[in-house]
């Protein structure tokens, strides 16, 4: 059992009427912003499989890497994004 403090996501969805328009992208945008201003370096959500690789392009991985293949019982994947930004910590040291 993982035992971190992040940011989770419940559920996330765009009416079907206005699918692939860009919402859901401009929702994930707008999540990683909060997760930023409220200092949060992860975040998590269990994806259904089939939207694997929509996730996968918006930077999340999947922590149980067999389940990007099969998802598990429910048809879901456990996936992560990791907000930490090297270059942007090393900005603040050099500066
Ligand atoms: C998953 C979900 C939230 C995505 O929402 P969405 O608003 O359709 O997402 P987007 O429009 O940002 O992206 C979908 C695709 O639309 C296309 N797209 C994005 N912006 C676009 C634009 N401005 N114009 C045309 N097409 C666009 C892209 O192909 C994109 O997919 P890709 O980048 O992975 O190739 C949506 O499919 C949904 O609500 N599904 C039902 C509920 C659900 O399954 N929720 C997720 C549970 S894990």
């Amino acid at each position: 059992m993982l035992n971190f403090p992040c940011l989770d996501i419940a559920r996330i969805a765009t009416s079907e009427a206005v699918q692939s328009k860009g919402y859901g992208t401009a929702m994930i945008e707008k999540i990683f912003e909060v997760a930023h201003t409220v200092n949060e370096r992860y975040i998590t959500l269990e994806a259904l499989i089939e939207h694997y690789h929509w996730y996968s392009k918006r930077n999340f991985i999947p922590l149980i890497e067999e389940e990007a293949i099969q998802s598990n019982q429910h048809g879901l994947v456990f996936m992560m994004a990791d907000l930490y930004d090297e270059k942007l910590v090393d900005l603040y040291f050099d500066e």
